[in-house]
């Protein structure tokens, strides 16, 4: 199947009177049909930028995008229809209610204003739709945007940043929706810094990094391709943590000490954690591995920021064994 985005070798460069800034490096990103798909940066990473791209609102300088399998921006006017986009965060008029504020968006984008009541249902607001947006948390003004992207029945929906500024439980509710509109077929696309939920809510990722790709897929395989490849290690009682540490650090391993365990940086191969230390007549009573979150994933990727100018995703070299493992 078509994928409803793609991108590939995206480039976007502002210049100031301070000189030249590569926003875009040639980044890629491909969003297939009905997914939640994270795309998630450090700040100033070139999230905003792609997706005001993407959306016909800035000019790159190259790189190729589609929409919905159309070119754009040359296609856009034939797919602008099927896409919703929250960009900059909208400002509403707030002496207007969320009904006569989405019954006058209605009418100027060509809608019929039976949409109206549904996309309030649908993102929760019929209750308060009759009362003006001043009165309305940040929640609901940010449910209130998701409500205007979605009169027009998109077929995409392009979120940045939905949930800045949102407590817990604004968060929660943003979540609840995006998966509701993910199960009624629509693809949604949403950037993100807050890693925790992009794990929670999304089906698939892309991590950018200064302009670039660094990682991409399934929020499952992202975290299969980096397991931290670190084990915890608690030894018998009345063992002496330190000498077994120093025993492993003899034999190469990074040992990181805590109160009552230990852990084992680059254990690529655990038996030699038991191994080594079996020789010296001590004992493992447990050898967990650390599984990796998406924070960790994400802190060891943007952390290791791509070389502006190469050439290349930095995914296609980094991902497969270039660690340095212990014991292989
Ligand atoms: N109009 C502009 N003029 C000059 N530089 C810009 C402009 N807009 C963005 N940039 C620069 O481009 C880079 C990418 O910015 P962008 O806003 O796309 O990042 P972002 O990933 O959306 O960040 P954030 O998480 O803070 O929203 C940054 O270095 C930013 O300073
Ligand atoms: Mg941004």
């Amino acid at each position: 199947m078509t994928p409803v985005l793609e991108i590939s070798g995206l480039r976007k460069t502002y210049r100031s009177r301070k000189g030249v800034r590569n926003a875009l490096d040639g980044f890629d990103m491909v969003v297939e049909a009905g997914q939640v798909h994270g795309f998630l940066g450090p700040n100033g990473s070139g999230k905003t930028t792609t997706l005001r791209t993407l959306l016909g609102l800035i000019k790159p300088n190259g790189g190729r995008m589609a929409i919905l399998g159309r070119e754009v921006p040359q296609h856009l006017p034939e797919v602008a229809g099927q896409v919703g986009a929250i960009v900059e965060s909208p400002q509403f008029f707030g002496n207007f209610s969320a009904e006569l504020t989405l019954s006058l968006l209605a009418d100027a984008g060509g809608v019929n204003r039976s949409r109206v009541p549904a996309v309030l249902d649908q993102v929760g607001l019929r209750d308060r739709s009759k009362e003006r947006v001043k009165t309305y948390s940040l929640g609901m003004k940010q449910r209130l945007a998701v409500a205007s992207a979605l009169l027009k029945e998109p077929k995409l929906l392009i979120l940045d940043e939905p949930a800045n500024g949102l407590d817990p439980g604004g968060i929660r509710e943003m979540r609840t929706l995006m998966r509701d509109l993910s199960d009624s077929g629509m693809t949604v696309l949403l950037s993100s810094h807050i890693l925790g939920e992009i794990q929670l809510i999304c089906d698939s990722v892309t991590i950018i990094s200064a302009g670039r790709r660094v990682t991409s897929g399934s929020v499952a395989e992202v975290l299969a391709q980096h397991t931290s490849g670190a084990v915890r290690v608690r030894l018998e009682t009345g063992v002496d943590l330190l000498d077994a540490a120093t025993t492993l650090r003899e034999a190469g391993a990074q040992v990181t000490l805590e109160n009552d365990y230990f852990t084992v940086a680059n254990a690529t191969n655990p038996a030699l954690i038991t191994k080594v230390l079996a020789q010296r007549g001590v004992y493992v009573s447990e050898l967990t591995p650390v599984s990796a979150d998406l924070e960790d994933v994400f802190l060891e990727l943007t952390g290791t920021a791509p070389v502006a100018g190469q050439n290349r995703q930095v995914d296609e070299s980094s991902i497969s064994g270039a660690k340095n493992g212990w014991g292989q």
